[in-house]
C-alpha cells in the first residue's frame, strides 16, 4: 500500500462514519476501518519491511491519517449519542424538592429513659442493670417480702412455668429459685449490692411486669427507675434534697417533694413521695384532683434485713432507695392522657415526639 491508497482509505472511513446511522452501525465501521484486523492495521504492520528512510516518510503520515479517522470516529459518536437524547422527556428540575422519606425515631420512652439516665449521671449515680426474668429470691425474698406474706400481694406477678417444683411455695435460696418476670426494678439493689462496697449511688432504669387489668394509669407491662444511695451516714434528708433537684432538671422548673408515710418491707421507715402538680404548680387542678400534688413513686431508708440478704455486715451502712414510674413521669411532662398509647403502636401517637 502506497501514501495514495492510506489517503482514500481515509477518505472512505471519514464518509462511512459520516454516514452511519446509529451507534451499532458506527461500532461496525469502527472495526472495520481501526480494528486489528482492518486493513489499515495491516498496512501500519508492513511499514516494519521499509526502509528507515521511508518508513520515517510514509509512517509519519500514517501516524496522521490514523489520528484523523479516531476524530472522524469520535464526532459521529457524539453525533449520534445526543441524538438520542430526547430534551423533553429527560429534562431534570433540579430546584424540585425531593421526595421526604420516612425516618424512623426514638420511642418517646426511651428519649425520657436517656433525659433521666443524663441528669442523674450529672449527679454522679451509676448505671446499674438487671434480668427481666428473675428469681423470686431476688425479686421478693432477699427484699423482706417472705412467702405468705400479704406485701406480695401488692404486685400481682407473672409466674414463669417451670417443669418441676412449680407448686412448690417460695423456697429461700437462690439456687433453686422459682422464676417471674421481675415485678418492679428493686431487685437489682440486692444483685448489685452483692458484688459492690459501698459508697455508691446508682439508678437503674428498667421494663417491668404485673398481671394487672389496664386502664388510663395502669399497664402490665411498663418501666421504672430504682435509685439506690448507700453510705455511713445517708438520711432521709439527702433523700428529698436529691429528688427535688432531680424532679426540678426534669420538669425544667423547680418542684417541691413531699413524703407520706407508706409500707414497703424493703424500707424502713417507708414513704411514698408526690411532686406538687406540674400543671397548677401546687394550687390544685383536675389533673392533681384539687390536692395540688401528683403521686410519683415510693422511697424510704433501706432495711438492714436487705443489707443482709445483700451479704453486708448489718447497721454497718445506711441508705435510701426510691422507685417511680416512667411511663407515668413521661405523662406529666408531655401531658400523655392514656398510659396505653406508649404500648399501642399507633404512629399518630408516636410522631408527635
Ligand atoms: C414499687 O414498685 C417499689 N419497688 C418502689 C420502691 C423502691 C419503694 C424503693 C421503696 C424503695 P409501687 O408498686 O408503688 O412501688 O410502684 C412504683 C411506681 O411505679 C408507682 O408510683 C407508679 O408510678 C408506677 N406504677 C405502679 N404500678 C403501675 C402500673 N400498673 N402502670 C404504670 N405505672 C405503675
Amino acid at each position: 500500500m502506497n501514501t495514495d491508497t492510506l489517503e482514500s482509505l481515509k477518505e472512505v472511513a471519514l464518509s462511512a462514519f459520516a454516514e452511519a446511522k446509529s451507534i451499532e452501525a458506527l461500532r461496525v465501521e469502527e472495526v472495520k476501518f481501526l480494528g486489528r484486523k482492518s486493513e489499515f492495521n495491516q498496512f501500519l504492520k508492513s511499514l516494519a519491511s521499509l526502509s528507515p528512510e521511508e518508513r520515517r516518510l510514509v509512517g509519519g503520515r500514517a501516524n496522521e491519517v490514523k489520528r484523523e479517522i479516531l476524530d472522524a470516529f469520535e464526532a459521529a459518536r457524539i453525533r449520534l449519542e445526543s441524538a438520542g437524547f430526547d430534551a423533553e422527556k429527560e429534562w431534570v428540575d433540579v430546584t424540585d424538592p425531593g421526595e421526604k422519606l420516612p425516618v424512623g425515631h426514638l420511642h418517646i420512652l426511651t428519649r425520657v429513659e436517656r433525659e433521666i439516665c443524663d441528669i442523674f449521671r450529672s449527679l454522679g449515680f451509676a448505671i446499674a442493670d438487671g434480668p427481666e426474668v428473675e428469681t423470686e429470691f431476688y425479686n421478693f425474698d432477699a427484699l423482706n417480702i417472705p412467702a405468705d406474706h400479704p406485701a406480695r400481694d401488692m404486685q400481682d406477678t407473672f409466674w414463669l412455668h417451670q417443669k418441676s417444683g412449680s407448686k412448690e411455695r417460695s423456697v429461700v435460696n437462690k439456687k433453686s429459685p422459682r422464676l417471674l418476670l421481675r415485678t418492679h426494678t428493686s431487685p437489682v439493689q440486692v444483685r448489685y449490692m452483692e458484688t459492690h462496697t459501698p459508697p455508691f449511688r446508682i439508678i437503674v432504669p428498667g421494663r417491668i411486669f404485673r398481671s394487672e387489668a389496664t386502664d388510663a394509669s395502669h399497664e402490665h407491662t411498663f418501666y421504672q427507675f430504682e435509685s439506690l444511695f448507700v453510705d455511713t451516714d445517708v438520711s432521709v434528708g439527702n433523700f428529698k434534697y436529691v429528688a427535688e433537684l432531680f424532679f426540678s432538671r426534669f420538669f425544667g422548673k423547680h418542684i417541691s417533694v413531699r413524703l407520706r408515710p407508706s409500707y414497703f418491707p424493703f424500707v424502713e421507715p417507708g414513704f411514698e413521695f408526690d411532686i406538687a402538680c406540674t400543671m397548677c404548680d401546687g394550687a390544685g387542678c383536675s389533673s392533681c384532683h384539687g390536692t395540688g400534688w401528683l403521686e410519683v413513686g415510693g422511697a424510704g431508708m433501706v432495711n438492714q434485713k436487705v443489707f443482709e440478704a445483700a451479704g453486708y455486715e448489718r447497721d454497718r451502712w445506711k441508705g435510701f432507695a426510691w422507685g417511680f414510674g416512667t411511663n407515668r413521669l413521661a405523662m406529666m411532662k408531655y401531658k400523655i392522657p392514656d398510659i396505653r398509647l406508649f404500648q399501642g403502636g399507633d404512629l399518630r401517637f408516636l410522631n408527635q415526639f
